[in-house]
């Protein structure tokens, strides 16, 4: 691995160009209906890993495209993860009031207009996908990230996992149950990271599209599986969000089903997986591995 690719600076890049080129892209708070506005920028501004983002630019890094036009679908997905925060966070959902450091969105507004300020952001990731200047690929592959994003986020996707979540309160889900959830309400979002970049590239061979996309299907699970972990063993000051909900909750969880030791094995394992994805792949995929490493090392 080449010692000059630090991820750390890397990632300060990747997460200054993200907050860039959100901040272009939101609506402006002058513009009626500000509150919505203000509330729609709050939630997404100033906070957050950005680890989307930074797996779009990533695995453009890999695949050799100019960043500049990843900018679009980087903020296609942070938006739409976003509006997935500040919908889970409702109280009709997980009921927190901590989210990235400070205030949840209704608990800093209100709770309609914490739902709309989701809403607007899920919307607007599509707007972008259609119609960003920067996303400089054919129309077919512009209707292919759209596609590849309603699929990630819609009732089979995040939303379908989110839904699992909430119905599985207080019961024992099994093993490929809670594996059915997580690759849902975290796993297919952190894919179609990875897929915005690879559709950026046309004309892919489908060899190195379906490396990178098992890649990510095994780091989108290990994400969730840390998420779990963090919940149990992290600290709130860190992790920017109240920590111990899922126990509170009565939430299935990797550590409540295989214990904490069975739970970091398993990321650990999916971990080696995502490695061997990307055999065949120079230095150009090092981010990419460094990343995965990043995901079941993280303490925030
Ligand atoms: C938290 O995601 C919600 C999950 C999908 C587990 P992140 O841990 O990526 O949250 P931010 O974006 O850094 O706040
Ligand atoms: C949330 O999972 C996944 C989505 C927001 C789609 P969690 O409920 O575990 O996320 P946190 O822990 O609140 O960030
Ligand atoms: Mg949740
Ligand atoms: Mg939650
Ligand atoms: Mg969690």
């Amino acid at each position: 691995m080449n010692p000059e690719h630090s991820l750390k600076d890397f990632m300060s890049a990747c997460q200054a160009r993200a907050e860039a080129a959100l901040d272009a892209r939101l609506p402006v708070t002058a513009k009626i209906p500000e509150r919505l506005h203000r509330a729609m920028r709050y939630s997404t501004l100033g906070g957050g890993k950005r680890l989307r983002p930074l797996l779009t630019y990533a695995t453009g890094h890999a695949l050799g495209l100019p960043m500049d036009i990843l900018d679009g679908p980087a903020c296609a997905v942070e938006f739409t993860h976003v509006y997935s925060l500040i919908h889970d966070d409702l109280p009709a959902m997980d009921d927190d009031d901590l989210r990235r450091g400070k205030p949840t969105c209704h608990k800093a507004f209100d709770e309609a207009m914490a739902i709309l300020a989701g809403d607007g952001l899920q919307t607007l990731a599509f707007h972008v996908l259609a119609c960003d200047p920067t996303i400089r690929v054919p129309a077919e592959n512009r209707i292919k990230m759209i596609e590849a994003l309603a699929t990630a986020s819609g009732s089979c996707g995040m939303v379908g996992g989110q839904a699992i979540d909430l119905d599985s309160v207080g019961k024992a889900l099994d093993l490929p149950g809670l594996e059915a959830m997580h690759i849902r309400k975290t796993g297919a979002l952190i894919r179609a990271s990875v897929r915005l970049a690879a559709l950026s590239s046309p004309g892919l061979e489908k060899q190195t599209s379906d490396k990178l996309d098992h890649y990510a299907k095994c780091i989108g699970l290990a994400f969730q599986i840390q998420d779990d972990i963090l919940d149990e063993e992290g600290d709130t000051q860190t992790l920017g969000k109240t920590q111990g909900k899922d126990r509170d909750n009565n939430k299935p969880t990797y550590p409540s089903l295989l214990g904490l030791s069975g739970a970091k094995d398993k990321a650990a394992d999916l971990h080696e997986q995502a490695l061997d994805s990307l055999t065949g792949f120079g230095d150009e995929a090092d981010y990419l591995r460094k990343i995965s490493l990043f995901i079941v090392q993280r303490k925030s």
